[in-house]
């Protein structure tokens, strides 16, 4: 992918947004706009974005926790050049990999995880969430998102970009094999998935499907507070918004979210 905006040092930029978003973004850091980002993580900024479950990831907590301070220049906020409100976010990590298949980590939580206990220097950058308030939707502002991710990559030294890609029609077809469903082409030859379709058309390429990138699990009464559902007895239950089926057994919960990892050269 070719970054954009190309040969800047990542701190504060202003980018060209499609012709139907706001006229111009301003693109933030953290580090640079603390007040913000914690404006940001508030309940209100982004609502409804991803759906209950999601938010109780066994190891997520571990790791986006981690995001601020810790690794501040890597997340980045964008502004709405007119009214000043927050359209989208980025949030990636740093991490080592040596660029095989081998040693890619098995999902967003194992990348997230290496990210916060590292042996050696980061190599690569890996995107963990794009995100893309409400009232900004259907805009076109996805691939900025995905973009100025590389362009983060490209100007800490950080490369390639991948992205364990949760995609957006999955919830759709729970039942479907993630490696099936990734592979579901349109009549143009592009992904039938939305967001598979976006990083296609910037140049990603399927590395791997994973069956198990993100556990969540937790006690049937959690379970059911998040879905709205009642499960009266053990067995497996496809449930609003989840990409895969929902394990109740003994009492608990078990749930694996899977991605596509996705990567962008730069
Ligand atoms: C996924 C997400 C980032 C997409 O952002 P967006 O700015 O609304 O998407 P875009 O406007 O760039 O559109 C991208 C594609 O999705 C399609 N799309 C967008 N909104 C859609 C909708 N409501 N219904 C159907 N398709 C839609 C667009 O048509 C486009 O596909 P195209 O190839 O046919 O043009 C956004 O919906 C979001 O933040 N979702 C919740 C968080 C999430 O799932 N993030 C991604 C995983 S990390």
């Amino acid at each position: 992918m070719r970054p954009t905006p190309h040969g800047l040092e990542w701190q504060h930029w202003r980018v060209r947004a499609p012709e139907r978003a706001p006229a111009w973004l301003e693109v933030f850091s953290a580090e640079e706009r603390p007040q913000s980002w914690e404006l940001a993580q508030t309940e209100g900024t982004f609502p409804d974005v991803w759906p209950e479950y999601n938010h109780h990831g066994d190891n997520a907590g571990a790791y986006f926790g981690e995001l601020y301070p810790r690794f501040a220049r890597y997340q980045a906020l964008f502004v709405d050049g007119r009214s000043g409100a927050l359209a989208a976010r980025a949030r990636t990590v740093p991490f080592e990999w040596d660029g095989t298949l081998d040693d890619l980590p098995h999902g967003i939580d194992a990348v997230g995880m290496r990210a916060i206990s590292p042996v050696g220097a980061p190599t690569a950058l890996s995107a963990l969430a794009a995100e893309v308030a409400p009232s900004y939707r259907g805009l076109g502002l996805s691939g900025v998102v995905l973009q100025v991710m590389a362009a983060i990559a490209a100007s800490t030294g950080l490369s390639p970009l991948v992205a364990p890609v949760r995609p957006s029609w999955k919830d759709r077809y729970p039942l479907v094999p993630i490696e099936r469903y990734a592979a579901w082409v349109r009549q143009d030859g592009l992904p039938f998935d939305p967001w598979l379709r976006v990083h296609a058309r910037l140049g990603g390429r399927v590395l791997r499907c994973e069956p198990r990138s993100m556990q969540v699990t937790a006690s049937v009464r959690d379970w059911e507070a998040w879905t709205g559902m009642t499960f009266p007895e053990d067995g497996d239950y496809v449930f609003p918004g989840g990409l895969a089926l929902l394990n109740i057994s003994g009492g608990s919960g078990s749930y694996w979210e899977p991605n596509v990892w996705v990567q962008h050269d730069i």
